[in-house]
């Protein structure tokens, strides 16, 4: 369904966040193999997060919603033999239900097959399985790389040193889940990163004890990679500020804040606590930016936002550069590309590379970006382009059409109707 997305001239507000998408993943993944309750307040409502829900449910975990809680039981999660039929788990759009499940399944004996829809079917799965096959796992990708994926598995793994190459976290979590059901005195698994990415399933994996409870109840932080939009959206106005309420603090997720910051942007984080994982509130103000550079080793702090940053850096003084961001192609469509033909379409000077992009900013803090209502920006069903043209929408002169809108409830449902109580003029 494409959407015209209105202009504004100035913004603000005050808002929470859904829990983070990351966080809410593991939760519901980790279930599986607890053999006790767990209860998750604030967990994310998005369409990845309840993939991850049907298919742990699938797997024989009792899920309850009460309110805003979510209870999971995995007590009566049951091991198959090898050669009984396939279960057939579906992972819809998402890579992270597909990377981590592959890691859950090597600690669960059975046999598995994993499906994926379009989009996440062209995904590379190999960088999962060939660790995990390092692991014992007997794993099969089809047509070397891609979905159906299946698994053998006999639920005992063995240890590895593992290089992280792509600095995925999701194929840092698979090595860390798998790592669980390592066959007795087999020494702890080793994972090596050049530039180290999310951190989010060894910090739970640390407060978490398989068969006994240790804490059995989670809040979780609002997405620091939702809020990124408002935040956005906020620095590219004058006189316009938001407040991100109880939002996810962890180091490995605000790159982008922190990129803002370095553009100009008044960016004000205030931490407020530290359970199993920092949060607090970020408030940012609209200011003149000014281009920057960003290289590989901060990708991963910020992967999930490059595309939002090259919205922002179109509207910053001078040239701004992102390189070491190849991993941005094979997302859930070829971000780098599909960014490039956006900005291209509003004659914004920029230039598509191998690994990444440059463009050259225009520096309109107090104005928009000449546009005509029949630009249609194609987001190729990809939740994060289609949230990112929205903010381009709002700093163009008549607004623009996006195509897809319905993909935002991938991680964000209820995103248009946010930005449109966010826009004051
Ligand atoms: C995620 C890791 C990142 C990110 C994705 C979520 C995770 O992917 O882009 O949205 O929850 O571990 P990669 O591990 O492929 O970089």
């Amino acid at each position: 369904m494409q959407i015209f997305q209105k202009p504004a001239n100035k913004v603000g507000g005050e808002f929470s966040f859904d829990g983070d998408k990351s966080i809410s993943h593991r939760l519901v993944l980790i279930s599986v193999l607890l053999r006790y309750e767990i209860c998750l307040s604030n967990l994310s409502r998005c369409e990845d997060v309840k993939t991850s829900l049907k298919a742990v449910q699938k797997l024989g975990v009792r899920v309850r919603e009460i309110g805003d809680f979510t209870y999971l039981d995995g007590s009566e999660v049951k091991e198959h033999s090898t050669d009984s039929e396939p279960i057939e788990l579906y992972c819809g759009n998402s890579g992270t239900t597909a990377r981590l499940l592959c890691g859950i399944l090597a600690c669960l004996k059975g046999n598995y097959i994993l499906t994926g829809d379009e989009s996440l079917s062209k995904r590379p799965m190999e960088r999962v399985a060939q660790p995990l096959r390092r692991m014992g796992v007997d794993i099969t990708c089809s047509n070397n790389d891609c979905f159906p994926v299946i698994i053998k598995s006999t639920g005992k793994t063995k240890s590895i040193i593992f290089e992280n190459i792509t600095n995925s976290a999701q194929v840092k979590s698979a090595v860390e889940l798998a790592s669980l059901a390592l066959c007795k005195g087999e020494p702890p698994t080793q994972i090596i990163e050049t530039n180290p990415g999310r951190d989010h399933t060894a910090r739970l994996l640390k407060q978490i004890n398989l068969k006994q409870p240790v804490i059995k109840s989670f809040t979780i932080p609002g997405d620091p990679s939702s809020a990124a939009y408002f935040a956005g959206a906020a620095a590219l106005f004058n006189n316009s500020s938001v407040n991100l309420k109880n939002i996810l603090l962890n180091k490995s997720r605000i790159g982008f804040y922190e990129i803002l910051q370095k553009m100009g942007a008044e960016v004000e984080i205030i931490s407020n606590n530290s359970t199993y994982e920092p949060y607090g509130d970020i408030v940012v103000k609209g200011k003149k930016l000014r281009g920057i550079t960003i290289t590989g080793d901060q990708i991963p702090t910020m992967i999930d936002e490059v595309v939002l940053l090259g919205i922002i850096m179109s509207f910053a003084d001078g040239i701004s550069e992102v390189s070491g961001a190849r991993e941005l192609r094979v997302k859930e469509s070829d971000r780098i590309a599909a960014l490039i033909i956006g900005l291209k379409q509003l004659n914004i000077i920029c230039e598509e590379r191998e690994d990444g992009f440059v463009i050259k900013g225009q520096n309109i803090l107090n104005g928009s970006l000449k546009s005509n209502e029949n630009i249609l920006l194609k987001c190729f069903n990809d939740h994060r382009l289609c949230m990112s043209f929205a903010i381009l929408a709002l700093k163009s002169s008549n607004g623009l059409l996006i195509s897809d809108s319905e993909c935002v409830n991938i991680s964000f449902p209820g995103y248009f109707e946010r930005l449109k109580n966010f826009i004051l003029e």
